[in-house]
């Protein structure tokens, strides 16, 4: 039995609910599995890990500062234990854009930082116009309409593909 850790950074929740998929999932092979969002792990919570998942969703472009700084502060660490990343946004609704060496945000993720997770996965994520404050909703709304996806703001739609996730679980569970 592995004790696997899984942080993650999330604004609306959907990270969360992905990271509780993969706890399903791995659990079912008798792993111990703890979930923690960044702000609540101190780097003292890493050692007694065997293995270490890290989850992050996309605002504007970017993964959170916070989670930015967790991976870089413990590269050292991450890298000497089996890990995996997985980033979620919608950009990765777009089949070419849904893999890890065709989504930009992962791309970029990677070229600059020093960890070198073995297992990287993106999913795409959800839309919840209603949810949002004015201008996110008119900025998103914007962006949707450039790149062909939904612009109705009663929208609220899961592009995730949970087949996806539940394999990713699969690989943490045995990586
Ligand atoms: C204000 C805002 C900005 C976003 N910016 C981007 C973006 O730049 N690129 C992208 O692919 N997705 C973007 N998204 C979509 C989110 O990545 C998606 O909703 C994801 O499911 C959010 O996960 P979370 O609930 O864990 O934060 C944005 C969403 C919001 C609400």
């Amino acid at each position: 039995m592995a004790r696997i850790l899984i942080v993650y950074s999330t604004t609306d929740g959907h990270t969360r609910k992905i990271c509780e998929r993969l706890r399903a999932v791995i659990e079912r092979q008798a792993h111990e599995v703890r979930l923690a969002p960044v702000a609540e792990v101190a780097d003292a919570d890493l050692e007694p890990c065997d293995k270490i998942v890290v989850g992050a969703s996309i605002r504007y472009g970017r993964h959170r500062p916070a989670v930015m700084e967790f991976m870089q502060r413990n590269a050292a660490l991450l890298n000497r234990k089996p890990g995996a990343f997985f980033s979620v946004n919608v950009v990765a609704r777009k089949p070419e854009k849904n893999e890890p060496h065709t989504n930009p945000y992962v791309r970029k993720l990677l070229g600059g930082l020093s960890w070198r997770p073995r297992e990287v996965a993106v999913f795409a994520g959800k839309l919840d116009y209603p949810r949002y404050g004015f201008l996110d909703r008119m900025i998103i709304r914007f962006i949707m309409l450039l790149t062909g996806g939904p612009t109705d703001p009663e929208t609220v739609v899961e592009f995730t593909d949970w087949g996806k996730v539940e394999a990713f679980g699969e690989v943490i569970a045995r990586m």
